[in-house]
């Protein structure tokens, strides 16, 4: 069976991550979002809150699973014998940082495959961050995340939406 890892920071899970995750859980047997807990960023949702908006967001891919980690993705990846690491790839800024990150993990552990989708067009331009900042303003964002995403953002105070941009 092959087990993929899909890590990032889902702060929150975006109808962008869903598409790759879909496609994805086509692919390989089992597919686990890896929620890392402590990104070098301000994070809008705890872990726990990531975990669980991502896990409401695939209850009907009966192959995904989302967990959180600490520490190395790599690990991650060996401790639920995942031989794949997913990435979805934005046109432009996202190439040379999921490089340099891809070269970095292949060299703590060679035997893990990078699959990098590109994201689709609908979703090319999407990431949390834009996203929190949409929200943060008033936009409508019904249409970029599952509807119990976007009510847990507009959950969130002004006072926490604001440290977005900081
Ligand atoms: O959604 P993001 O913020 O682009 O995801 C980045 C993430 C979580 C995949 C990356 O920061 C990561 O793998 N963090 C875990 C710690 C680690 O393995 N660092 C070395 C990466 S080369």
């Amino acid at each position: 069976m092959t087990v993929a890892i899909y890590p990032g920071s889902f702060d929150p899970i975006t109808n962008g991550h869903l598409d790759i995750t879909a496609r994805a859980a086509k692919l390989f047997e089992k597919l686990i979002i890896g929620i890392y807990d402590t990104p070098a960023k301000y994070l809008l949702f705890t872990t726990e809150e990531r975990v669980d908006l991502a896990r409401q967001a695939v209850a009907n891919l009966p192959n995904v699973e989302v967990e959180s980690f600490t520490g190395l993705a790599v690990d991650f990846a060996k401790e639920v014998k995942a031989r794949v690491m997913v990435r979805g790839l934005r046109m432009g800024g996202d190439f040379e940082r999921e490089f340099n990150m891809a070269m970095l993990n292949k060299k703590l552990f060679p035997e893990l495959e990078l699959v990098c989708l590109m994201a689709s067009m609908e979703y090319q331009f999407l990431s949390s961050s834009l996203l929190k900042e949409a929200a943060r303003l008033g936009g409508k964002i019904d249409n970029l995340v599952p509807r119990h995403v976007a009510a847990a953002l507009s959950s969130k105070g002004s006072e926490q939406m604001g440290r977005i941009i900081e």
